[in-house]
């Protein structure tokens, strides 16, 4: 954020073009996060701390009244986003504590720059469980672009591609939005590291011809008992590999971690417009990004966007802090806002 405008990467508009979108107010900021201008949970708990930072940076009446206003307002944008609640709470107790708005961009730029410092550190302590010329799976983006930088899922794969370790990635596309196919592929590329884009039901068969060395993903919410929210299709994952004997990790940030409920069926799934199930889109032939009707003219769909991995399939989850059982999770974190 610069002089009260907050300025994003346009992931709607990925890999066809790169744009800035510039905010100016906490409502339009808003509406980046809900539409998915911004996606990714370390980029959706950023962007929420400054939405809720322009808000109280405006100058009304009753200012109080109308900042808890907004941060329901950012809130209700990503139900299961936990980085979101994380970022607006203590963006909210830092600008209470003294009551002056100024320590709401401390504290903003704090929580930025501890998502990067967090993905940095997965780097490090993933990147201990890559082997050489390790095929490795992933579900949907955890990338740079979904946090302020490094990514979660993905960092340490970058930094054992940086190691020469000669690894390839199998890129889910992750139906129905393929976040997968447009924005980890994309970013794959970018950073040169070996990779296909493969359907989502795939997966298994590649699991079954011992085609994957291991599997890492990313997370929306963590429960305490180790239970993850995580894109849908997730679970799928996690019990081929379960079933075939790959390890499955999570990688995130203590960010990501809700301490405030006990087991995954506490999470709320967000429920997203059927359109994104029944439309795609695409680069037409004149090089305009369109959205096209890829089903049954007359049917609908149900669409929810997140499933939930019991913490039995999951292998370990990769934190700032180290790699982690899943039952270890409650007693190294304690963040409850
Ligand atoms: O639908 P999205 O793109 O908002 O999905 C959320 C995610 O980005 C994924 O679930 C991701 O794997 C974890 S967040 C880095």
């Amino acid at each position: 954020m610069k002089d009260e405008i907050v300025f994003l990467i346009d992931q709607n508009k990925l890999p066809f073009e790169f744009s800035i979108l510039r905010s100016k107010n906490y409502k339009e900021t808003c509406l980046a996060i809900k539409n998915m201008t911004v996606r990714g949970a370390g980029a959706i708990g950023v962007t929420a701390a400054f939405a809720l930072t322009q808000a109280i940076l405006e100058k009304r009446k009753n200012l109080l009244e109308f900042v808890i206003k907004a941060k329901n307002e950012i809130e209700a944008t990503r139900p299961t986003a936990q980085n979101l609640f994380f970022a607006t709470n203590r963006v909210f107790n830092a600008f209470i504590k003294n009551n002056i708005p100024e320590d709401a961009i401390i504290e903003s730029n704090k929580i930025a720059k501890e998502d990067e410092d967090f993905c940095k550190k997965i780097s490090y302590f993933g990147n201990k469980l890559i082997k050489k010329n390790y095929r490795i799976l992933t579900h949907c983006n955890a990338g740079w672009l979904a946090f302020v930088d490094y990514g979660s899922a993905l960092s340490p794969i970058y930094l054992a591609n940086k190691e020469n370790k000669n690894i390839f990635v199998y890129v889910d596309e992750t139906r129905p939005r393929s976040q997968g196919a447009r924005l980890t592929a994309w970013e794959l590329e970018n950073e040169n590291v070996k990779h296909k884009i493969i359907p989502d039901n795939a997966a298994s068969y590649l699991m079954a011809n011992k085609k994957v060395d291991m599997i890492i993903v990313g997370a929306d919410r963590i429960a305490k008992n180790g239970d993850v929210a995580n894109k849908i299709g997730t679970l799928g994952k996690a019990i081929s590999a379960k079933y075939y004997n790959i390890p499955f990790y999570v990688a995130a940030p203590s960010s990501t971690i809700d301490m405030n409920i006990e087991n995954g069926n506490q999470i709320k799934i967000e429920e997203r417009s059927q359109d994104e199930v029944l439309y795609q889109k695409g680069l037409n032939k004149d090089g305009k990004i369109e959205k096209i009707l890829v089903c049954s003219p007359n049917s609908s769909a149900i669409n929810p966007a997140f499933d939930i991995t019991k913490a039995e399939l999951i292998t370990g989850i990769i934190t700032e802090k180290g790699i982690f059982k899943t039952e270890d999770i409650k007693n190294f974190f304690d963040y409850k806002a």
